[in-house]
């Protein structure tokens, strides 16, 4: 009887002990990790989309932190425009033992050379927004992208335009043709979503029944500013003949907006105005009904999945079949239409 209790004391000894060294183990385990740290590259911090993304990666971050109960640091670097600077950028994230890295490429076309340091490194990358080369995503398993499909973009941006123009033909076509003119503010010629968003936009008003006519289309870079030039541009050149601005996003729609305002063309009595994004200042036009209407471009969804997909990866988890949307190494957040007749619940929402 005393061999047998000091055997099952034994055992138990044994037991512990083991039990204590997994738990150093672990506990080793969590120091490492207990911290995890996040880097994001972006292409231009001025970009309103893009701001509005990193800081919905900073709220979806503060959600994440409790329920991980651990601290998740996230560090947003500004390229300004310049792939030289973000890939100095990519390499201190690197050096400084970042867990995953968030990459906005300021030239999508050139991810390979992130790519190859991130391998190299072993730090998973997910880039957001702008999409590199699928042979460049191809290069490791662990690069991930996030974002959504410009094909639907452009579909119901021209589903707003359709709709619009049968509802009300005589308020829309001017002139009185039958047909819809229009101009186009695109936005970088390099991007993905600026020539697809544009097909698609016009495809989907042909599909509809609506001739169209382009009285001129140019790029303003997603910007506001060259936007609101090539819109006076266009006023002098066409004035009332411009029956619809379509625009790349909501950002130039701001700029084309302002310059109708200064010619007394909003309203009635101008052209309808239609963009992509759902910004802020883009839902305001809406209510103001300067904006027929938006596509929504979910920045905080596309946040909430990046973040997700960065935690799975810096805790060795494999995030397939964990996060919403994901489907390979892709993310692709769905668009909703916006106009006057839901634009109270969006804003509700918000
Ligand atoms: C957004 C634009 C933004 C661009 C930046 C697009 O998906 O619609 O507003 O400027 O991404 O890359
Ligand atoms: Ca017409």
């Amino acid at each position: 009887m005393k061999s047998l209790r000091f055997t099952m004391a034994g055992v138990c000894l044994a037991g512990l002990l083991t039990l204590t060294v997994a738990g150093c183990a672990q506990n080793a385990e969590r120091d490492k990790k207990d911290t995890i740290k996040i880097g994001v590259a972006i292409y231009r911090g001025d970009d309103a989309f893009i701001s509005s993304v990193s800081s919905s990666m900073e709220e979806a971050v503060k959600e994440k932190e409790e329920e991980l109960d651990r601290k998740i640091i996230v560090n947003i670097a500004d390229a300004k425009n310049s792939q030289g600077s973000q890939n100095d950028q990519v390499d201190d994230f690197i050096s400084k033992g970042y867990d995953v890295i968030c990459v906005n490429m300021v030239d999508r076309t050139a991810a390979a050379v992130i790519v190859d340091k991130a391998k190299e490194a072993g730090i998973p990358i997910i880039f957001f927004n702008r999409e590199p080369v699928e042979e460049d995503m191809g290069i490791w398993d662990q690069t991930y992208y996030v974002g959504t499909d410009a094909k639907e973009a452009g579909e119901l941006e021209g589903q707003i335009v359709a709709d619009a123009f049968k509802a009300a033909p005589e308020q829309i076509d001017k002139n009185g043709d039958g047909k819809l003119q229009y101009v186009m503010l695109e936005g970088e010629q390099v991007h993905q979503d600026s020539l697809i968003r544009t097909e698609y936009s016009v495809k989907t008003i042909l599909k509809e029944g609506i001739p169209t006519e382009k009285l001129a289309s140019g790029t303003g870079n997603w910007m506001r500013s060259p936007a609101y030039e090539l819109m006076q541009e266009w006023i002098k050149e066409y004035g009332d003949r411009i029956e619809a601005v379509i625009s790349n996003n909501d950002e130039m729609a701001m700029g084309a907006v302002e310059a109708l305002e200064e010619n007394g063309m909003t309203g009635s009595s101008g052209p309808i105005v239609v963009g992509i994004d759902g910004t802020r200042d883009g839902l305001e036009k809406i209510v103001k009904g300067e904006m027929i209407g938006t596509v929504m471009n979910v920045a905080q969804k596309q946040a909430e999945c990046m973040v997700e997909i960065a935690c799975y990866c810096a805790q060795d988890e494999n995030p397939k079949g964990q996060v919403e949307y994901l489907n390979g190494r892709y993310v692709r957040i769905p668009h909703y239409i916006v106009t006057a007749d839901n634009i109270d619940e969006v804003i509700n929402d918000k």
